[in-house]
């Protein structure tokens, strides 16, 4: 492993200095020196998804990721989507379809949905179950996760019609 260095990371919309070696997993960086724990541990070895956060919005396993490759990159974990007192769509969609057993899985499903809706925002089942299919959940809350995310787009298309209505009455 190389030597710590100070190291610039742009997390959430926020920049933050880090000493660090160059080749240290991100996922320990955001967990262990920022105290963002939506990214979770799981295997390690970039094969479960439980890390995924998003970068310059691509879903990006943060365990097998080094803190090199992501300086000067847009970075957003779980806490960057919404709060407890306004959740972003997605999450919403997750508690309203009660898409959650042990839920260790769902920081990955959350932001994998997330970048998937950011690109097409009406995908098909048959799409939601691929983008997801390399996020692993052991309790088998796959068809729940799946019709969250079909909720997910809706709680978006419907923010989205409703901002456009606001943007028509202002220019009245
Ligand atoms: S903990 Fe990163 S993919 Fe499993
Ligand atoms: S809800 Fe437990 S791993 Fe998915």
């Amino acid at each position: 492993m190389s030597r710590p260095a100070p190291l610039t990371l742009n997390v959430n919309g926020a920049t933050h200095l880090v000493s660090a070696a160059a080749d240290t997993p991100l996922l320990y960086l955001l967990r262990n020196d920022l105290a963002l724990n939506g990214p979770k541990f799981g295997c390690g070895l970039g094969e479960c998804g439980a890390c995924t956060v998003l970068l310059d919005g691509m879903p990006t396993r943060a365990c097998v990721t080094t803190a090199k490759v992501a300086v000067g990159r847009e970075i957003t974990t779980l806490e960057g989507l919404g709060t407890r007192a306004a959740l972003h769509p997605v999450q919403q969609a997750f508690i309203e379809e009660q898409a959650a057993q042990c839920g260790y899985c769902l920081n990955g499903m959350i932001m994998t949905a997330k970048a998937l809706l950011d690109r097409d925002p009406h995908p098909g089942v048959e799409t939601i179950r691929r983008e997801l299919s390399r996020n692993l959940c052991r309790c088998g809350t796959h068809v729940e996760i799946v019709r969250a995310v079909q909720r997910a787009a809706e709680l978006l298309a419907a923010q989205t019609a409703a901002q456009s209505a606001v943007h028509e009455g202002a220019r009245a």
